[in-house]
């Protein structure tokens, strides 16, 4: 375990910003981890570093939590349990299970990050939340050393929400995530438009979770950039729930306006939608912009500040305000 000075977190986080740590250090192990914080308590975790925005330089110790491998630990007729460290990638670890045949998390697939995050905004696609395949997650408490497992109840998930980015947000480091996957008769969700237009195109009538994966993977590749391609953290905001009053006005001016449901007076509407129509999508303001296929997303395109980034951000919800009265929240990670 080696303390470094000064390191570049470009590498490590998917919007590419260029901001330094003062001190870095990159654990492999639990046991490693536990013995760090016996003496350190100021940290910066980066796993995956693709749900956050680096506003300036990190002056506490930046952990680089790299702990990798997979158990499957019981099976019973259908189910298995899997669980998997924190350090795997989110993708690799998808494919990785659906190469063993075991399903849940195909409609996951090419979720930038790493497994540690994946509880944390409760990542969702296609018609899946995380929180659907999560049996449990093990944390170490910051303060004490102290191994934690939380139920899948306790995580307390929500719409790209959980108890680690509420009460317990930086008080605990997630060392491995357990998930409850099927293995025979899977459950599959292809009720989302487009991923049934893919597997239409391929003439797959019975898909299997493979081919829900690919027509995924798919479907991903033409909407969202690559962040080995171009910065960007997927969905910078979260789509904005209203109540049936507030949708009607809106809707009498745009009738075409794409909604759902979620309860008898909750209509969420894409933040997408509203970037666009407020004129955003494909804008590029020096190197940071909102990208051409997804205005849900912003991009870096190479050398963007994180101040810059949030600069647009705050633009966008500015203009989103004025033109429909809604205000949208950021979901990504803010790191000042
Ligand atoms: N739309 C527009 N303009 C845009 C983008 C979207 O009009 O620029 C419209 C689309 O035409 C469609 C609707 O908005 O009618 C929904 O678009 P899409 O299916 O792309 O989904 P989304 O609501 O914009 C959410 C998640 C994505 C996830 C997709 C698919 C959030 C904040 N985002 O986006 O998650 O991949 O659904 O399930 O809920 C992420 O969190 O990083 C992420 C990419």
């Amino acid at each position: 375990m080696k303390i470094q000075h000064n390191i570049s977190l470009k590498q490590y986080n998917t919007f590419g910003i260029d901001v330094n740590a003062e001190r870095f250090v990159e654990i492999t192990s639990v046991m490693a981890l536990k013995t760090l914080l016996a003496t350190e308590k100021d940290l910066f975790i980066i796993s995956g570093g693709s749900n956050m925005l680096l506003l300036s330089d990190i002056k506490k110790l930046v952990v680089l939590l790299n702990i990798e491998g997979i158990i499957i630990q019981e099976t019973q007729d259908n189910d298995v349990f899997v669980t998997a460290n924190a350090g795997e990638n989110w993708h690799d670890f998808v494919l990785w299970c659906i190469d063993q045949n075991y399903g849940g998390l195909e409609n996951l697939s090419l979720i930038p990050g790493n497994v540690g995050s994946c509880p944390i905004q409760n990542i969702g696609a296609y018609g899946v939340e995380v929180k659907d395949t999560i049996h449990q997650v093990t944390a170490v408490e910051i303060a004490t050393g102290k191994t934690r497992i939380f139920s899948n109840e306790d995580c307390d998930f929500g719409y790209r929400n959980s108890i680690f980015k509420n009460e317990l947000k930086g008080a605990y480091i997630i060392t491995t995530v357990s998930f409850k996957l099927t293995k025979t008769t899977h459950q599959i969700h292809d009720g989302y438009g487009a991923i049934q237009a893919a597997l239409k195109e391929n003439n797959i009538t019975e898909p299997s979770i493979k081919d829900v994966s690919k027509a995924v993977i798919a479907i991903r590749t033409s909407k969202l950039p690559d962040p080995k391609d171009i910065g960007n953290s997927g969905s910078f905001f979260k789509n904005p729930v209203v109540n049936t009053a507030v949708f009607e006005k809106i809707q009498g001016n745009y009738p075409s306006m794409p909604f759902y449901k979620v309860s008898d007076d909750n209509i969420k509407i894409p933040a997408g939608w509203l970037i666009e129509t407020c004129g955003f999508k494909g804008k590029r303001y020096g190197d940071t912009g909102v990208h051409k296929n997804q205005a849900l997303v912003l991009v870096n395109y190479g050398n963007a500040t994180g101040k810059e980034i949030y600069a647009l951000a705050e633009k966008i919800q500015t203009s989103v305000l004025k033109t429909f009265d809604i205000s949208l929240d950021i979901e990504v990670n803010i790191v000042r």
